[in-house]
């Protein structure tokens, strides 16, 4: 099925890109523009985003790493400490 007609990309093409930076990478964050990159070509008028996205949340390799996850949560206690030692 074609995602992208203006750049004629189909699912099957969003897959194979998403499938071989995960195995390249297996922490990195895999955005539609690394997408776009990944398959050497870049997106013109953006329609095809929302279908975009739904495609790449149906691969499995979408996940976010185990190393990436939580990581909100340390910053919200980080800012709550404000950086101060216990002694101030
Ligand atoms: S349909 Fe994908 S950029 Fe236009």
């Amino acid at each position: 099925m074609i995602v992208c007609h203006c750049q004629n990309i189909t699912d099957k093409d969003i897959d194979a890109a998403i499938n071989w930076m995960r195995a390249a990478d297996g922490t990195a964050l895999i955005t539609p523009g690394k997408v776009y990159r990944a398959l050497g070509k870049s997106a013109d008028c953006g329609g095809c985003m929302p279908l975009f996205l739904s495609t790449m949340r149906k691969n499995d390799n979408m996940e976010v790493p185990m190393t990436l996850r939580g990581l909100r949560a340390g910053i919200t206690q980080e800012t709550q400490d404000e950086r101060r030692q216990e002694s101030y």
